[in-house]
């Protein structure tokens, strides 16, 4: 992907699901579009505009700031949430605005006062890096961080851990499971973000691609 050629294709990384749906639309709305990408049924990974010279592709979330750092991807489309965890040196460009959500310290009612108390605490995540930080070095207290997959709010309620720090979209998924917010570590949206390298060889490209975006989400 490191040809220098006038008709070098810029390449997008999308993570798979809603953020990538949301993305896509957006991009169409200034004239990127890909329509093959809409046929939900497909399995394809990648989907190119011939027009444009860009092309998209489908990675899991958490991957997404991987193939921009090594830049087999020059622009990225991902949450803050994986910005954050992946700590990756790349650029973060644009707040797309889309994909609000918070970042929260959730458990039971009842573990309140253990957070409170500052004793050392077991938390469940899929985001140790974020756990860590925000308990050893917003809070400066001990805690035990035990990294799961999914499924996260299953940790209190079966007695793996005292909290967890999740994601809350809705939070219906902590209120159907009777858990509820007891901290709020930060906001959390869409980012688009640039390979430091693409940045300087496709200046113009890249940068007027961020200025088109973010004149669509005004
Ligand atoms: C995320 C997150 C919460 C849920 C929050 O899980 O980890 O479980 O969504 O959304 P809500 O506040 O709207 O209920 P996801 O659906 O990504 O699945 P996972 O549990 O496998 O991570």
């Amino acid at each position: 992907m490191s040809d220098n050629t006038e008709n070098r294709y810029l390449t997008v990384a999308l993570g798979k699901g809603r953020l990538a749906d949301k993305a896509m639309d957006l991009f169409e709305s200034i004239g990127f579009g890909c329509e093959e990408m809409k046929d939900k049924k497909s399995r394809k990974l990648i989907f190119v505009n011939e027009e444009k010279k860009i092309r998209f592709f489908l990675a899991k979330g958490p991957d997404v700031p991987t193939y921009v750092e090594y830049g087999a991807a020059d622009i990225g489309i991902v949450g803050e949430d994986t910005v954050l965890e992946e700590s990756r040196n790349i650029y973060e460009v644009l707040d797309l605005g889309f994909g609000k959500c918070r970042m929260c310290v959730c458990g039971p009612a009842s573990a309140k006062a253990i957070l409170d108390s500052r004793r050392p605490i077991r938390v469940a995540t899929k985001y140790p890096l974020i756990a860590r930080n925000y308990f050893y070095d917003q809070k400066s207290t001990t805690a035990e961080i035990i990294k799961l997959n999914g499924s996260i709010e299953l940790s209190p309620i079966v007695g793996l851990s005292d909290v967890i720090v999740d994601i809350v979209e809705t939070g219906s998924t902590l209120r159907e499971n009777g858990l509820e917010v007891l901290e709020e570590v930060c906001d959390l949206s869409a980012r688009v973000v640039v390979n430091p390298v693409s940045m300087r060889m496709e200046n113009k490209r890249i940068m007027s691609l961020i200025s088109d975006l973010k004149n669509a989400i005004r």
